[in-house]
């Protein structure tokens, strides 16, 4: 039985009906408890969900789709170490990185000793580095790191990179490289000084394409600048789940850590994917996001739904996707350190749950991940916010702050705060007719221009959102936030009945590319290509350099 045929999803259809005219500020106004019943507070994080279109009785009957769902076992399943991932064949243990204690999943299947192994090769080599003692080719101490990785090998070290700017260490400079693009390679080297310059190349499959043309063009890059063959030796590391290609390439096999085939790309920060971010923000830091990870697992296996962060979470998203319709969902934080966090979820929840078939490979017949999307909240107010104010859609919006800043300027933290509270208090509660006219009365304006104007400066309101609340930034908490949405999107997965770990919609592309590539200087083999891409080829040809 699918789930849409189950008598739980049945049951949350017809509260739904209930629900088609209830506003946002009917529900307020008819319970003043609503904030205190729809709202979770763990560590310090504060998840507000009252300005959800939902009730207790809405998250009840969605809890019982998690049961119906399994999800409790399913979840066991993971922590177990079972091939979860069928279509791939792999066990998921992301969360085995941030374990403190094993053996984990099993004594019979323990992949302690090697993450301890290379988290303690990590920090030992990270810390060289910060002290100044990873020396270059000519003698000179490593002063910048550039990571060359992408998808899941770039965005979450460089969303947490940024987000811990902070705490990072002053005389390092750690840069990251994913594009194609030489516009983003080339105008860095300019800046680097190969004589001080480490790249990591981070690829689990050493193959990516992006990845490799730019580890080749830094190796061209130093080999030019210092003039040896041997050079690559002290400029590179490498970070992969097959090491013997990193070898290959010239990295020293004493500075080439694994990843292994049960960590996906976009659960591996935790991983010696990591390693660019533990150089920048120091073993220690890095630990701390670890314990921080590991202390929402817990919290995640460990709580009742009703009160489970992630399952909460996980099940606003599925009540505002496949019944209240919404295609889309807005991450909007309000803290410039979480700039990168948008992108950072873009692939965690669209590269894990844009799926249109069920794990057992039949089509869906509901719909899965939203078009996740998103931008800095201040930002995004002068620009897009409009269309969430009047544009008409349901567009379901994350607001996300840190109380304390983590560069705080008189009188700017209390300004930021006041702007993402009122945007989604806006959004939620809107402008009626009536309250506009009266405050247009109240400015003394004509009726005729009263009447001109009102239907431009009405708001609908009714926009859901939730509102996270972080006391602060720093890698603890920020450890418990993405493993929170990493959980959030197991758990909508687990509900879906879909695969949250293969990615094989990313392949066809990368099929194409590599039959598009030589047909731009073979016009011969561009006769095989659809119409469309024979046409943008010439039109290359004639004006490629
Ligand atoms: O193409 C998608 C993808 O496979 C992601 O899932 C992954 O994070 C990224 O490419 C990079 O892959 P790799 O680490 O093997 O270079």
């Amino acid at each position: 039985m699918t789930i849409t045929a189950s008598p739980a999803w049945a049951a949350i259809d017809a509260h739904r009906k209930t629900f088609a005219q209830t506003r946002l500020r009917d529900l307020f106004a008819s319970d003043a408890q609503r904030v205190g019943s729809l709202s979770l507070s763990f560590d310090d994080i504060f998840y507000d969900f009252s300005k959800q279109r939902l009730t207790r009785e809405t998250l009840g009957l969605l809890a019982a789709l998690a049961k119906e769902a399994k999800l409790a076992k399913q979840t066991e399943r993971m922590f177990a170490g079972e091939r979860i991932n069928a279509s791939e064949g792999r066990s998921v243990l992301h969360v085995a990185l941030r374990r403190s204690a094993g053996p984990f999943p099993s004594s019979q299947f323990d992949v302690m000793p090697e993450v301890t192994e290379t988290k303690q090769r990590m920090a030992e080599f990270a810390e060289r580095l910060r002290a100044g003692k990873c020396l270059g080719h000519k003698g000179a101490a490593i002063r910048n790191v550039v990571n060359i990785g992408i998808g899941g090998s770039d965005l979450g070290p460089k969303m947490m990179a940024y987000a811990l700017r902070s705490v990072s260490h002053p005389a390092l400079a750690v840069h990251y490289v994913s594009n194609l693009d030489g516009a983003q390679l080339a105008p860095l080297l300019q800046t680097l000084d190969p004589r001080t310059t480490l790249f990591i190349v981070v690829s689990k499959t050493f193959t990516t394409q992006e990845t490799m043309l730019n580890a080749n063009t830094a190796r061209e890059w130093l080999r030019a600048n210092l003039g040896e063959a041997l050079v690559v030796e002290n400029h590179f590391a490498a970070v992969s789940s097959k090491p013997e290609k990193a070898v290959e390439f010239g990295v020293p096999r004493g500075l080439v850590f694994p990843i292994w085939d049960w960590v996906g790309g976009r659960y591996s920060l935790w991983s010696a994917v990591g390693l660019a971010l533990m150089i920048a923000i120091g073993a220690q830091a890095f630990d701390e996001m670890l314990r921080g990870a590991e202390r929402m697992d817990e919290h995640f296996r460990t709580t009742p739904f009703e009160r489970n962060l992630p399952v909460i979470m996980a099940l606003i998203g599925i009540w505002n996707t496949n019944f209240l319709g919404a295609s889309t969902n807005a991450v909007l934080p309000y803290n410039e350190s979480l700039k990168y966090f948008p992108s950072f979820l873009q692939q965690l929840e669209m590269e894990s749950n844009g799926k249109s078939v069920s794990l057992g490979g039949e089509a869906m017949d509901c719909a899965t991940s939203p078009i996740v999307w998103g931008e800095l909240g201040n930002n995004g107010q002068h620009a897009f916010f409009q269309l969430l104010h009047q544009g008409g859609r349901l567009v379901p919006c994350d607001f996300i702050a840190a109380v304390r800043s983590d560069y705080p300027l008189p009188g700017h933290q209390e300004a930021l705060l006041a702007n993402c509270f009122a945007q989604s208090a806006a959004l939620a509660f809107g402008r009626t007719e009536s309250e506009v006219r009266l405050s247009m009365e109240k400015e003394a304006i004509s009726p005729q221009e009263i009447a001109r104007l009102l239907p431009h400066r009405v708001f609908a309101g009714n926009q859901p959102s939730s509102t996270l609340l972080l006391a602060s930034i720093n890698p603890g908490t920020l450890g418990s936030l993405i493993a929170l949405y990493e959980h959030k999107v197991f758990v909508q997965g687990v509900i879906w009945g879909i695969n949250s770990f293969d990615q094989w919609g990313v392949e066809l592309g990368k099929a194409v590319a590599n039959r598009i590539l030589p047909a731009f200087h073979d016009p011969d083999l561009a006769g095989v290509l659809d119409a469309s891409t024979q046409g943008l080829l010439s039109y290359c040809r004639k004006h490629i350099s």
